[in-house]
């Protein structure tokens, strides 16, 4: 049985995860002084009917309290956009954003793919607050996808025949 009593410390788990390769996203949301986005990477799909997705916000983010139980969109970032996730990462002046209404908040112009959600329900996820969203609406381009492993930003070339034509 292996000892499962010790916590991780942040580095051996920080190194653990740094080899699970992600998208990655900006989650936008309508800020009291106008739109607003943070990158996540913890975005996943969770159900398909009703379609539900998740994100995991940091609860010390300037985002928690405008995510928790309010709409948001997830846009997933092409290859060409890395300087979009550093903005949003805390690096203002990395780039300069261009916003477009959506259906219930404003949505970066030109995301690889957009998906609106609404509300659906939050859980406590220690120092992170998980947040379902129910998808009300969507859309997406063709492009490289900006990924993220090993800490560093890289791309994923986009095939034709991906698993999706498989299932
Ligand atoms: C690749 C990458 C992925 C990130 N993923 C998340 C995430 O899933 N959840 C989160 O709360 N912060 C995540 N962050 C950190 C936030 O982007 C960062 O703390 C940002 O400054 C939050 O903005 P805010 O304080 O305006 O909400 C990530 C950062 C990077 C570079």
């Amino acid at each position: 049985m292996p000892d499962i009593l010790s916590p991780p410390s942040p580095g051996a788990l920080r190194a653990c995860m740094s080899r699970f390769a992600t998208g990655v996203t900006v989650v936008t949301y309508a800020g009291e002084d106008g739109p607003r986005g943070a990158t996540m990477n913890s975005f996943t799909s969770v159900s398909a009917d009703p379609a539900l997705v998740l994100i995991s916000v940091a609860r010390r983010a300037r985002s928690h309290d405008q995510l928790v139980d309010r709409p948001f969109c997830v846009n997933v970032l092409g290859a060409e956009q890395e300087a979009l996730a550093r903005q949003f990462a805390g690096a203002p002046g990395a780039a300069d954003p261009r916003w477009t209404p959506g259906a219930l908040v404003p949505r970066l112009d030109n995301p690889l793919a957009w998906i609106q959600c609404a509300p659906w329900r939050s859980y406590d996820g220690g120092d992170h607050t998980l947040v379902l969203g129910q998808v009300v609406d969507l859309g997406h381009r063709d492009g490289d996808a900006l990924t993220y492993a090993w800490s560093r930003f890289g791309a994923a070339v986009e095939s034709t025949d991906g698993i999706e034509h498989l299932i």
